[in-house]
């Protein structure tokens, strides 16, 4: 079998000099598809985000993407490569204004950004309308979506997203989930944490229920949501 487009394949590593979070944890996503994490709270989702990401060093195991080896890439390397990612929390810059935010999301092109802010705004056209509005003025669905829309600006082959419907209604998960397939349709890969772990391994590709910074479950996103054992436990029966 061919190697997954970006994976971080066998992990283990923690925070400075603290204890080991992640343990030979492997996370993965190939071309186009959606690839989520899920698990419960403290199970080490970001921290195997940021470890894909650049942003803690692993003790072992490394990250390839497209077959390079960028295990001792900085993160802004990594952006450079073609990976963008939202963090979890301050995700956007709130005193700016959305377009301001769109901006600062490209800064390290040096072409012209204007097409790929319009990109932005035919994903999320609420956007458009908000663009002269400070970001923290923004419901939370719609800061998602600037947040998934200062990723967009670097152009990414891989789009990581940690928790993206964070504190949305259903309804807004809905449309949130939907903008993210039409992304991945692109042909950008996305890896990404949910809390909704049912509706999010409803649209994964691939799926990896990680449990105190391990692997404990992995398969198809329809694999997962069939598995007895996975149900039981982590998608309330
Ligand atoms: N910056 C940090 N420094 C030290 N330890 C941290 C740091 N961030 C997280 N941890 C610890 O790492 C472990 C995993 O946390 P992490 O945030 O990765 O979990 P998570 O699965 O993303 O949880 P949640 O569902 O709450 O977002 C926890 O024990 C947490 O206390
Ligand atoms: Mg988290």
């Amino acid at each position: 079998m061919s190697e997954p487009f970006l994976i971080g394949d066998s992990m283990t590593g923690g925070y400075g000099k603290g204890p080991d979070i992640l343990h030979d944890c492997t996370i993965a996503v190939d071309k186009g598809e959606i690839a989520v994490i899920v698990g419960p709270n403290g199970a080490g989702k970001s921290t195997g985000m940021k470890a894909v990401f650049g942003m803690l060093d692993v003790r072992s195991g490394a990250v390839r993407l497209d077959g390079e080896d960028i295990t001792k890439l900085s993160p802004q390397a990594r952006v450079r490569k073609g990976m963008g990612f939202v963090p979890q929390t301050h995700n956007i810059f709130t005193a700016m204004t959305v377009e301001e935010n769109l901006e600062m999301g490209g800064f390290i092109r040096t072409d012209d950004i204007r097409e790929t802010i319009e990109q932005v705004y035919e994903l999320f056209p609420i956007l458009r309308e908000k663009r002269n509005q400070p970001a923290g003025e923004l419901s939370g669905g719609q800061r998602q979506q600037v947040a998934v829309g200062r990723a967009l600006m670097t152009k990414p082959t891989v789009l990581m997203l940690d928790e993206p419907t964070a504190g949305v209604s259903p309804i807004v998960m809905d449309e949130l989930f939907d903008r993210i397939i039409e992304v991945a349709r692109t042909g950008i890969s996305i890896l990404m944490v949910e809390q909704n772990a049912r509706q999010a391994l409803e649209i994964a590709d691939k799926g990896y229920v990680l449990v105190q910074g391990r692997n404990a479950h992995t398969g198809s996103g329809k694999e997962l949501l069939a598995d007895p054992e996975v149900r039981q436990s982590f998608l309330g029966g």
